[in-house]
């Protein structure tokens, strides 16, 4: 395994209102994604812990803004709460969905949304909902579970997905094959996350 890039990280707070998202300018990072894409398990891989994020078989899981510091406190790393689970009351559902909108949207801290598709699926209904509520120059789409595909299969899901992003002009952003039970794409998108970051001096994993 290689070394974690943005050690030290600590859980800082949840929040779930606009208003309780941290005032201050520090950058940050978002994972968002449907419920049960596996946004935790790439925090998680990507950082080299097993359990800082929680992850879970049950959909549906993380229902907060989860923030935590990276790299002695340079940056946020946000954990956001997956979209679109059936089981939550529609209400529920449609408040969450503008609530990540708004926050794709109109959050000015935010350097990087690391949009998490299935590979194993085409972009839903949701995901396309995302696709035109994000500024492209701080946009990429991370394809997750590869480790389920052969590797024809990832090379015509990630095809696909650039076919539909260029549909929304989103052609040219980052697309990246992953897998939190392999480590497949994470030493790339560790790179798009220290880029956004500002990063310059990331430790090399050895
Ligand atoms: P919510 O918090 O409910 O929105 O879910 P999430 O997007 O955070 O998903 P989570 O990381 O909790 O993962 C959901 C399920 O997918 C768990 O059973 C994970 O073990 C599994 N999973 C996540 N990533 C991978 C992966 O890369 N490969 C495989 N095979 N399974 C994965
Ligand atoms: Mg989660």
């Amino acid at each position: 395994m290689s070394t974690p890039a943005f050690f030290p990280v600590t859980f800082l707070l949840s929040a779930a209102r606009w208003d309780d998202l941290p005032a201050e300018p520090r950058p940050e990072v978002a994972f968002v994604g449907r419920s049960n894409v596996g946004k935790s398990s790439l925090l998680n891989a990507l950082i080299g812990r097993r359990a800082l994020a929680k992850v879970s078989g049950t959909p549906g899981k993380t229902r907060t803004f989860n923030y935590y510091e990276a790299a002695a406190g340079r940056f946020f790393l946000v954990d956001v709460p997956g979209f679109g689970y059936a089981k939550v009351a529609q209400t529920e559902r449609d408040r969450w969905a503008r609530l990540i909108g708004r926050y794709a949207i109109e959050r000015e801290s935010l350097r990087l949304l690391l949009h998490l598709v299935d590979s194993r699926h085409a972009p839903t209904a949701l995901d396309r909902a995302v696709f035109e509520s994000v500024h492209a120059d701080r946009y990429a789409v991370i394809l997750t579970k590869a480790d389920k595909l052969s590797a024809n299969g990832r090379s015509k899901a990630a095809g696909e997905v650039r076919r539909v992003l260029a549909d929304f002009q989103l052609g040219h952003v980052p697309v990246v094959l992953t897998s939190a039970e392999t480590g497949l794409g994470m030493d790339d998108v560790r790179a798009l996350v220290a880029d956004a970051a500002g990063m310059v001096d990331v430790p090399t994993p050895e």
